[in-house]
């Protein structure tokens, strides 16, 4: 019998350890069968067959579904919001800060992070973890080089203070890049880093289904410190927050409730 959808995530599970049932359904099963059009394969069984046997195609299968598009201070507006209201909050409490950038992509978020965090503290009393679940955009990160437009919405300051710029590349300044630290992470499936004061995960969430953003939003919660913060994207509103333990401060920022 040919293979459908779930066969083929079922698979692909076994093989990657990615969980395709995780993500809305339509939507990626769109990506997927259009992917397979394109490399003129008819069932999901050949494609898969092709994935099992071809690392190169693997990578990009992987890099494809994962859809990284990142820009460095990416919603601007939010970032205002973190350095007037949510850095200084945290550095009433706390005086260093262990802050985790969760699917990362190719850096341009945690490198803003740090660029940001850099006007308020000296970085060596700030831990930058920056995860993903792909290996190609984790490499891409470690480089820290960027084409001009994902610096679009950065204030021009930043990129006076923090890019060299050769042959219309803009590279990271090292003292930026060495405060941090990428690893690779699945969402879905690893554990999480524990004692966070601030996690900032933005613009993934919108592609899992309900109920694995729900189990996501308590094991964001697990990560926290009390009173951390959880920095969501700009179309990631969480509906009820108390629900999982969070209360709102600002608009897509969460706060960890006290335990009792
Ligand atoms: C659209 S990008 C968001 C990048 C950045 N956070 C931003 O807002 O600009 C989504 C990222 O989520 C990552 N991702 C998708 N599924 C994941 C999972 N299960 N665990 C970790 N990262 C995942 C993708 O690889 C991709 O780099």
């Amino acid at each position: 019998m040919q293979w459908n959808y779930d066969d083929f995530t079922r698979a692909f599970f076994e093989l990657t350890k990615i969980d395709l049932s995780c993500y809305k359904e339509r939507q990626m099963k769109r990506r997927i069968d259009s992917l397979i059009n394109r490399h003129n394969y008819k069932h999901y069984e050949d494609y898969y067959r092709a994935l099992v046997t071809d690392k190169v195609m693997l990578t990009t299968f992987i890099d494809y579904i994962t859809i990284n598009v990142s820009e460095f201070y990416r919603n601007s507006n939010q970032w205002d919001t973190l350095k007037s209201d949510i850095i200084p909050m945290l550095l009433e409490k706390h005086d260093s800060l262990k802050i985790w950038s969760a699917a990362c992509s190719t850096g341009e978020e945690p490198y803003s992070l740090a660029m940001v965090l850099q006007d308020f503290l000296p970085l060596n009393r700030v831990k930058i973890i920056a995860t993903d679940i792909d290996r190609e955009v984790l490499r891409k990160a470690k480089e820290g080089i960027y084409l001009e437009k994902a610096l679009q919405s950065l204030p021009k300051s930043y990129i006076d203070r923090y890019f060299t710029v050769k042959d219309d590349l803009y590279i990271i300044d090292e003292n930026i890049k060495k405060n941090v630290e990428f690893r690779q992470h699945n969402l879905l499936m690893d554990p999480y880093p524990k004692g966070c004061h601030l996690i900032i995960c933005r613009n993934v969430l919108i592609y899992f289904t309900e109920e694995t953003k729900n189990q996501l939003y308590l094991k964001f919660r697990e990560s926290l410190e009390s009173n951390g913060v959880l920095f969501v994207g700009s179309t990631e509103h969480i509906i009820f927050p108390q629900k999982y333990g969070f209360e709102s401060v600002r608009t897509f920022f969460y706060k960890k409730i006290q335990e009792e």
